[in-house]
C-alpha cells in the first residue's frame, strides 16, 4: 500500500467512525456519551494524521466558533468563543490557539448536568454545566495540552489543569452568559485559558439559539464606566461654573445696590 492509499483508508475509517457515532446519537439521548469506544478510535486516527500543537512565542487572535451539544435533536448546551491556551515554559509565556477546524465536539445533557467537550489533536477543553434552582453555571472546567515533543519518539510536555466546584459564567434560566471582554482563567500554575468573545448557555435553549444575555462584570464596567466618568466630569464642571457665578455675584454687591 502506498502512503496515499493508507491516508485514504484512514480518512475513510475516520469518516465511517464519525458517521457511525453521529448516527447512534440520533436515536440516543446523550450525544456520543454511549460510544466511548468509537471516540477513542477516531481520536487515535486523528492523532496519527496530524501533529501535536506547537507553541507560538507571540499571541494572535484565535478563531471564533460556535460549539453545540444536542439532545433529542435540540441543542442543550452551546458555547461560542475563540480560545487560547497560555503556557508558562521556563518562566516564558507561550501560546496556542485552538483551531475550530480540527476540533471535535462531544458531550451529553441530562436534566441537571451537561458536558461539552472539545477535543483536538494533542488536547481538550471540557465544560461541565450544572443547573441549580433558577441558575446555571459551569462548575468544572478541564483542559489539557500536549505540545510538540522536542525529539522524535519522545513525549511532548503536558500541561493540564482543572477548575472544580466553581460557578463560572453564571446566568439564570433561559439566559446565556456573554462576555466580549477577555476572560482569563488560571487553571494550573503553568496553564491559563483565555476566552475571547465568549457566549455560553446550557439547559432550556429555545430555538437552538442563545437566550437573552447576562452581561459579565467587565463588559458592564466597560459600558457604564465612560458614562459614569462623563457624569462625574460634567458634575465637576457644573460645580466649578456655579462656584464662579456665585463668587462673581458676591464680589460685586455694589452694583446691585445702585
Ligand atoms: C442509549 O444507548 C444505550 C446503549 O447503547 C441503551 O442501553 C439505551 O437504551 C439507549 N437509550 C435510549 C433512550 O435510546
Ligand atoms: C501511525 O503512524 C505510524 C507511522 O507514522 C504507523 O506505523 C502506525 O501504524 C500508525 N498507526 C495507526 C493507528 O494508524
Ligand atoms: C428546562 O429544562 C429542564 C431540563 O432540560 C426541563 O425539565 C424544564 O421543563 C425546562 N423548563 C422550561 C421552563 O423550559
Ligand atoms: C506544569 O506544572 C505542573 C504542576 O506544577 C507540573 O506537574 C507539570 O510538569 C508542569 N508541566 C510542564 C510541561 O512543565
Ligand atoms: C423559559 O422559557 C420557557 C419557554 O421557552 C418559558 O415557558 C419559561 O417561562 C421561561 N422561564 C423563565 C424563568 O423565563
Amino acid at each position: 500500500m502506498t502512503d496515499a492509499h493508507r491516508m485514504a483508508m484512514h480518512l475513510f475509517i475516520l469518516a465511517a467512525l464519525l458517521f457511525g457515532s453521529s448516527m447512534s446519537s440520533e436515536d440516543n439521548n446523550s450525544l456520543l456519551a454511549e460510544s466511548p469506544l468509537n471516540q477513542v478510535k477516531s481520536v487515535e486516527v486523528l492523532r496519527n494524521m496530524s501533529k501535536k500543537p506547537s507553541l507560538q512565542p507571540h499571541e494572535s487572535m484565535p478563531l471564533i466558533e460556535t460549539y453545540a451539544v444536542k439532545k433529542d435533536g435540540q441543542v442543550c448546551a452551546m458555547a461560542r468563543f475563540g480560545v487560547e491556551f497560555m503556557v508558562k515554559e521556563n518562566k516564558e509565556m507561550m501560546y496556542f490557539n485552538m483551531d475550530p477546524k480540527s476540533t471535535r465536539i462531544t458531550g451529553y445533557c441530562t436534566d441537571q448536568k451537561a458536558v461539552l467537550s472539545l477535543e483536538f489533536d494533542g488536547g481538550y477543553l471540557e465544560f461541565t454545566f450544572l443547573e441549580s434552582g433558577e441558575q446555571s453555571y459551569v462548575s468544572k472546567l478541564r483542559a489539557l495540552l500536549e505540545t510538540e515533543p522536542y525529539c522524535k519518539q519522545c513525549k511532548g510536555p503536558i500541561y493540564s489543569g482543572i477548575l472544580n466546584h466553581e460557578q463560572l459564567f453564571k446566568t439564570t434560566k433561559n439566559k446565556s452568559f456573554k462576555c466580549l471582554s477577555v476572560t482569563s482563567l488560571n487553571i494550573a500554575v503553568n496553564l491559563t485559558i483565555k476566552f475571547i468573545s465568549l457566549q455560553i448557555q446550557a439547559f432550556n435553549i429555545s430555538m437552538n439559539n442563545f437566550g437573552k444575555e447576562t452581561e459579565c462584570w467587565a463588559d458592564y464596567l466597560k459600558r457604564t464606566l465612560p458614562i459614569a466618568m462623563g457624569a462625574v466630569v460634567a458634575g465637576i464642571i457644573l460645580i466649578a461654573v456655579l462656584v464662579c457665578v456665585l463668587k462673581r455675584e458676591h464680589s460685586r454687591p455694589g452694583y446691585e445696590q445702585l
